[in-house]
């Protein structure tokens, strides 16, 4: 939800810091801000607006002054929960006399008893944030040492907290808080460095140690000593990231966007590697569910949200026909609230990219506490999500930055097949050779993304014509009404076109009523049990004037005479079309944002990890 860095180390803070915003940047982007502590004690710059406003702020500032030679400092990146986003709302914030600066990326829900508290003792307010007691609590707690007074603070504070604090008597160290809201500390040489995510730290080092919560961190120059909230040394060796800054950069591509939509064949490559077995079948040797477990699962459940929801969508429809189980997809922020009844011997599979949204996070607690078993699907190693769970399947899509999540997508969709394929073996629903086949045309689909990428620029050309329009719906049927669902997301959140998408046999129930003349109707026909009911559901909308554009296997040339124009996806198992056929949605959506205008990798009003509810 918002951005943390800090550094204490041997060099210019500074551009370190904004560095490391800008690599945070697709978590929240509406005001940023940065201290650094010198001889002259804390000096602050922050602004509402992008990162470049800062930049500018932080140079008008730094003629001169000691903003600049010093070597400690923190900064933060927003996406405002409390206070709009303005000049004093941007972290970080410091308190009645600035002998602190604090920045935080979380919600503290109980802010405002807290701000009456310090208010009726004197405390003097600047901003609209829940952030700010923070501060204030610290000048009362502060004793000399600067960990113990955050540890003090912690227990007062209620609700997802990730802290970075620097204070004025303490000038080369930071320390740092998590909890609920992600923090990784990257160990170098003669310097450490703070970020809320591992891509910020990459050009420094790829030697990493992420906090869990509840855990204090004070990073000084020398080394990093991390603690538990009572004070007590905690011994965490540092994980080996295996990223690079190229992967983590644009590698050329204008957008992240892009760079993640055509690194798609090589991120389904790596999720796939290791996990087909010597016969050629599924094989998750790293999960601890076991065959014989597998075989007296009643019930799967799959917990997620927005576009991790999407592929649990088609998840359910594999696990169904492939191994038998009933499975109920839910979307986490409902799932959590709504009471689930969850039989005995139910797993339930837990979808996340970031592994630190929090309705996702609260859907796992959920499922566990009426004892599932609980599977995390995510991207990102030490993840909450990851942590909390029994077993962690990984989508090795390596960093996803754009907001918009595509690699993550088509990898979850890769492991969920797998997974089917896994538990139907295990459940004895699909024979060897049968599990041999899926297993071979899973290996397939990155060539079939490539091929289908091979089309970037006539669906190009579709999409500058979709930009012109307001209005876009998508239909399909089965797993296709599935892959409809992430595409219409897709395209609305970045290009901020409206968008919906229908099973298609729903349409005549009210929808219909919607399609007039040119009204461009996005429709998946990669079903063939489906598809002479989706050629008369094209006819409907034709009839009323649509403008459709058909998604269909190679050769079913019938699909070309009902539709105005047609995006083909390589031949393959049509319980497999989800991955090929989501990338025409994702270079629609793309190239569609680009040409309205629109910040792709950075959408109005969104973050990449919403890390609070
Ligand atoms: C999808 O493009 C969005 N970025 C959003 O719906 C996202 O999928 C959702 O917030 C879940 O994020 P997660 O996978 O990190 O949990």
């Amino acid at each position: 939800m918002c951005g943390i860095v800090g550094y204490v180390g041997f060099r210019p803070a500074l551009p370190v810091l904004l560095d490391g915003l800008e690599r945070l940047e697709y978590r929240g982007y509406d005001s940023a801000g940065v201290a650094v502590s010198g001889p002259a004690g804390l000096e602050v710059v922050k602004t509402a607006g992008r990162l470049g406003r800062l930049a500018e702020k932080v140079d008008a500032a730094g003629r001169g002054r000691a903003l600049v030679a010093a070597t400690t400092g923190i900064g933060h990146t927003r996406w405002a929960t409390h206070g709009a986003p303005t000049d004093g709302n941007a972290h970080p914030h410091t308190g009645c006399d600035s002998q602190f600066a604090v920045v935080h990326n979380g919600i503290i829900e109980n802010h405002a008893e807290l701000r009456a508290e310090l208010e009726s003792r004197g405390h003097v307010f600047h901003s609209d944030t829940d952030t700010e007691v923070v501060p204030h609590l610290l000048e009362e707690e502060y004793r000399g040492d600067l960990a113990a007074a955050v540890r003090a603070v912690m227990p007062r504070l209620r609700g997802s907290f990730a802290l970075a604090v620097l204070a004025a008597a303490d000038p080369e160290t930071v320390v740092a808080v998590r909890q609920e809201s992600p923090l990784v500390v990257g160990i170098g040489k003669d310097e450490n460095i703070l970020a809320s995510d591992i891509p910020a730290l990459l050009p420094y080092t790829r030697d990493v140690i992420i906090l869990h919560d509840g855990e204090v961190a004070v990073i000084r120059r020398e080394g990093v000593v991390v603690t538990d909230a009572g004070g007590r040394p905690i011994e965490r060796t540092p994980a080996t990231v295996p990223w690079d800054p190229q992967q983590a950069g644009k590698a050329g591509f204008e957008h992240f966007m892009a760079k993640e939509i055509h690194e798609q064949p090589k991120a389904l490559r790596d999720t796939i590697a290791g996990r087909i077995s010597g016969d050629g079948t599924a094989e998750l040797g790293e999960i601890g569910l076991q065959p014989e477990e597998a075989a007296r699962l009643s019930k799967v459940f799959m917990v997620a949200c927005g576009t991790a929801a999407n592929a649990g969508q088609v998840g359910r429809v594999l696990v169904e026909k492939l191994a038998g189980i009933p499975v109920e997809v839910d979307i986490a922020s409902e799932f959590r609230y709504r009471d689930p009844i969850v039989p005995p011997n139910s797993l339930c599979v837990v979808i996340s990219q970031s592994g630190e949204t929090a309705d996702t996070l609260a859907g796992l607690k959920e499922a566990r506490r009426r004892g599932a078993r609980i599977l995390a699907i995510t991207n990102v190693m030490g993840s909450s999500v990851a942590r909390e769970a029994d077993d962690v399947l990984y989508t090795w899509a390596g960093p996803e930055i754009a907001v918009a999540s595509t690699k993550a997508y088509t990898t979850q969709v890769m492991l969920l097949s797998l997974l089917a394929v896994w538990l139907g073996q295990a459940r004895g629903t699909l024979a060897s050779d049968q599990a041999r086949t899926l297993v071979a045309q899973l290996r397939a689909l990155p060539q079939q993304v490539e091929m289908v990428l091979s089309q970037d620029a006539a669906i190009r050309g579709l999409a500058d014509r979709l930009a012109a329009h307001e209005d876009v719906f998508f239909i399909g049927r089965g797993i296709d009404y599935a892959v409809a669902v992430e595409g219409q997301l897709k395209l609305k959140e970045i290009s901020y076109i409206h968008a919906e998408a229908y099973p298609a046999g729903e349409l005549k129930h009210g929808t219909l009523a919607l399609i007039t003349d040119g009204v461009p109707v996005i429709a998946l026909v990669t079903q063939p049990d489906l598809r002479d009911k989706m050629l008369s559901n094209i006819a409907e909308v034709k009839a009323r004037g649509a403008w459709v554009i058909a998604i269909a296997q190679q050769e079913d040339d019938e699909v070309a005479t009902h539709a105005d124009d047609v995006i083909w996806i390589p031949r393959t198992n049509p319980l497999l079309t989800a991955v090929p056929a989501v990338v025409p949605l994702q270079l629609l959506a793309y190239h569609a944002a680009v040409k309205r205008g629109c910040d792709v990798d950075k959408p109005r009003n969104l973050a990449k990890s919403v890390t609070v509810e």
